[in-house]
């Protein structure tokens, strides 16, 4: 089963985040940037997860990334579309679908949720629940048992897609 997870990521959180679900969900699964994850590199996908950090409680806009202080340390890496701008390009596919967000704490809003729809828009229906992973800061670290608690996850959205 082909599978592949998308993320957004400013400090590398959520990236680290999807690399652990790629390695839970095994071999056959690649972590991409939005950048990397071209419509060649996801054609026949089975599975698509996505994921994005939650901004402004909800999934960034081009609007809230323009608002990011370029001068944090570390340096945003705003190279890559936005995953809404992704997920606005996606072309129509067939298959199962995934969503998680990190975010700092309870959020009244949610980055997965837009992207649940999304992705179900496209043709990929969720399999699971959204997932949402935690950071203690905006540039992170990701809290203790995050990586592991996303690689487990990974390996249970295997076991359900079969
Ligand atoms: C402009 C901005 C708005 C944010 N808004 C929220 C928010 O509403 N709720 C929250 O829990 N975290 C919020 N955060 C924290 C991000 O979720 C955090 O920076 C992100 O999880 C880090 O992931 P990354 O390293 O992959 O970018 C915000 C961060 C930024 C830069």
């Amino acid at each position: 089963m082909k599978a592949v997870v998308v993320y957004e990521s400013l400090w590398g959180n959520t990236a680290a985040v999807a690399r652990a679900i790629a390695e839970g969900i095994g071999p056959e699964a690649r972590a991409l940037s939005t950048a990397e994850a071209t419509p060649e590199a996801i054609a026949g996908a089975a599975l698509i997860v996505a994921g994005a950090p939650i901004q402004g409680f909800s999934l960034p806009t081009d609007r809230m990334r323009d608002g990011v202080k370029l001068d944090t340390v570390p340096a945003p890496d705003v190279s890559a579309p936005t995953l809404r701008s992704w997920l606005e390009h996606l072309p129509p596919g067939h298959g199962r679908s995934a969503a998680f967000d990190t975010k700092i704490r309870w959020s009244p809003g949610s980055a997965a949720s837009v992207i649940d729809r999304e992705l179900t828009k496209a043709g990929y229906n969720p399999l699971a629940k959204a997932e949402h992973f935690l950071v203690a800061g905006q540039t992170g670290p990701l809290k203790d048992g995050e990586i592991e608690r996303a690689r487990a996850w990974g390996g249970q959205l295997a076991r359900i897609a079969g």
